[in-house]
């Protein structure tokens, strides 16, 4: 497969949505995004890593870190989070707190804002430290040192942060959150913080493709819990736009605010993509789109 030849036609697809959408701007620190970049990156399960435009720029992977923090949990932790998360899409925004309330603090699954919490939470609780648990992991996924925390973004996410304090405090009103709620959002804020580029997140995200194994070839996940990772990414991974990403792309993804998506073809390849220009639901619209040429020209989905 000439994964470059098809990152290039996808581009010129895609090229007139690039700079369409909105820069996420409740978080000062992602207003100064430059909406005309796009990146896109696919690695191999193989090994090999390509990519077209801004694929080598880092930016801020927000959402996408919920894949990672589920992942470590589970690793470290077994199916013991499902007693304190569901695994049902909300079709609600990703930091409403409507559901929280009817159905006694437990978030409809680990991807919207809430649910990240709780893993994180879990999280911290087995590993001590959350953040450098996600940080060492993509790392070594990456092969890349410089991968890190952006500390403006994350002070500044603190600083507007009443929302997810909102949902932290309620859950733990339903015993619900097992560390003190300020040093459960230092550490969620600090995760959605790390920057990173499109191929250091195709290379991170690929042992999903690899059925939980990693690129070093040990395993982090059994085979049974990677697939049960990309089932979430697919019904919850976009929001209350799952449905309509499924229809469009038909891969298990992962959006941020930042405009990154992080998208997998099973036993095939992981896909980084990233334009900061969101639709209204917080998904990268130039993103979505090259996701979309890009099962269409492969045939690459999972249905
Ligand atoms: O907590 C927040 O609101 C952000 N750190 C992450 C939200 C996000 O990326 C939602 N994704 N589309």
């Amino acid at each position: 497969m000439d994964y470059h030849a098809i990152l290039e036609h996808v581009l010129a697809d895609i090229e007139p949505e690039i700079g369409c959408g909105r820069v996420a701007d409740y978080i000062p620190a992602l207003r100064s995004a430059d909406p005309d970049r796009f990146g896109m990156a696919v690695a191999d399960v193989d090994g090999p890593v390509t990519g077209v435009g801004d694929w080598e720029a880092p930016f801020s992977m927000q959402s996408v870190s919920k894949v990672f923090a589920l992942a470590l949990v589970i690793a470290a932790d077994g199916e013991q989070v499902w007693q304190r998360v569901g695994r049902e899409p909300s079709g609600n925004p990703f930091n409403s707190l409507v559901q929280l309330e009817h159905e006694r603090g437990i978030p409809r699954n680990p991807f919207i804002n809430a649910g990240a919490l709780v893993v994180t939470d879990r999280l911290l609780s087995v590993t001590g430290d959350a953040r450098g648990a996600m940080l060492d992991f993509l790392r070594a996924e990456s092969g890349n040192p410089a991968v890190d925390f952006d500390p403006v973004v994350a002070n500044s996410e603190a600083e507007h942060g009443a929302r997810n304090a909102a949902l932290g405090y309620f859950m733990a009103s339903h015993d619900n959150v097992e560390n003190p709620v300020p040093q459960v959002l230092e550490h969620y804020f600090w995760q959605c913080a790390i920057a990173m580029s499109c191929r250091d997140l195709a290379l991170a995200g690929c042992f999903l493709a690899r059925h939980g194994v990693r690129a070093d070839g040990s395993r982090l996940l059994t085979r049974s819990d990677a697939k049960r990772v990309n089932a979430i990414m697919l019904t919850c991974g976009t929001y209350d736009a799952a449905g309509e990403f499924a229809y469009r792309v038909g891969l298990p993804g992962k959006s941020g605010v930042g405009g990154g998506i992080l998208a997998i073809v099973p036993g095939r390849c992981a896909l980084a993509v990233w334009s900061p220009g969101l639709d209204a639901r917080g998904n990268s619209v130039a993103g979505v789109a090259a996701l979309d040429r890009f099962t269409t020209r492969t045939g690459w989905s999972v249905f």
